[in-house]
């Protein structure tokens, strides 16, 4: 039996070139690089420059996904973008990254599940492809958090950091089991009755402003392992996998402590756990992507190596995707 898969054809991503370290906050605010460390494991975030929209980094992401893809921006027929952080209210960024890209054919669209955003993308655009609707999709996480975050808070400002991943996906015929290339199985929960948990306290239709990102950062940390859990058992039942089987897992990167905790549960070695939140921060729906880059770069993540994805944010949502690279 052949079934279409949505096969990675490669990554790229784009990070502001101006870094922010812990020693630099800690000059600003209540805070210091043992906290934030110990607390996080982030050391530093880069932030976009005046004048640097999210839009400007998911352009430069997109076309260094291209090249290590080796395809031209005219074979992309879907952009799915995952932000919460548009250029502006409407048009989606996605439309900017797509005339950015010299493309007018085909969809555009942008995604907004927070930190969960580049696996509901993923799972949005996988659907898409395996139906035949479309051949060839940028998937796209891309943010500027250093805009919406209040400076003075430091509950949240030391936590995110700016930057931009995306994948190219091609749709391919291919057998219609676990050992297919591509997107094998992605899940995606919510339960909005966690939604004041992690919000931000502006938007068109309340305040006719932007607003700040709020956070009670315990309550978070309290449901993050469980739901992470719960959905990367999901993608094992439904491959019939297990820890064992896989190769990397990239996890959203919040938190060191939640990444470490979710892979102990799950019985996964640390070995086989890609961790940027050290450089980047939480990055939100530019995280996976991000560390995907840098796995794939640095050659650890190689062609049909099995790598698990999962986020959990904002929403609450969450979710989790089994891919073959
Ligand atoms: O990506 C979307 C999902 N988001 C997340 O996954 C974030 C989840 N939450 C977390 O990662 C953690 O809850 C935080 C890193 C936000 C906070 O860590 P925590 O261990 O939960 O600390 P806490 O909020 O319980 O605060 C402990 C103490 C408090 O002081 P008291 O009340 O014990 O005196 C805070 O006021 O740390 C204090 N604190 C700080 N101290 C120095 C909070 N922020 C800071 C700071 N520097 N930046």
């Amino acid at each position: 039996m052949t079934t279409i898969r949505s096969v990675v054809l490669g990554c790229g991503s784009y990070l502001p070139e101006h870094i922010l370290t812990n020693a630099e906050l800690a000059s600003r605010i209540d805070t210091s690089d043992e906290w934030i460390v110990q607390r996080t494991g982030i050391r530093q975030r880069h932030i976009a420059a005046p004048g640097e929209f999210t839009s400007h980094l998911a352009i430069k992401a997109a076309k260094a996904a291209l090249a290590n893809a080796g395809v031209d921006a005219q074979s992309i027929d879907l952009i799915v973008l995952a932000t919460s952080t548009p250029d502006n209210t409407f048009p989606a960024t996605a439309v900017s990254v797509q005339n950015g890209l010299g493309i007018n054919h085909g969809a555009a669209f942008d995604l907004q599940a927070v930190c969960s955003g580049f696996i509901f993308a993923l799972a949005t655009a996988d659907n898409f492809l395996r139906t035949g609707a479309f051949k060839r999709a940028l998937v796209i996480g891309a943010e500027t958090f250093s805009r919406i975050l209040d400076w003075n808070d430091r509950g949240t400002c030391v936590l995110f950091g700016d930057g931009a991943g995306a994948l190219v996906l091609d749709a391919q015929p291919q057998q219609g089991n676990t050992s297919d290339r591509g997107v094998l199985t992605t899940h995606l929960r919510s339960d909005g009755r966690h939604k004041m948990k992690l919000y931000v306290d502006g938007g068109p239709s309340s305040t006719q402003s932007v607003g700040h990102l709020r956070m009670e950062g315990r309550e978070v940390f309290k449901h993050a392992v469980g739901m992470i859990t719960d959905v990367i058992e999901d993608a094992f039942k439904a491959t019939n996998t297990g820890p064992n089987d896989i190769d990397w897992l990239v996890p959203h990167q919040a938190n060191k402590r939640i990444i470490d905790a979710s892979a102990q549960k799950l019985h996964i070695a640390p070995q086989k756990v890609v961790l940027t939140v050290d450089s980047h921060g939480n990055t939100s729906a530019a995280s996976i992507p991000l560390a995907l880059s840098v796995a794939v770069a640095d050659k650890r993540i190689k062609p049909n190596d099995l790598v698990m994805l999962e986020a959990m944010g904002g929403g609450f949502t969450w979710g989790s995707a089994l891919v073959r690279w």
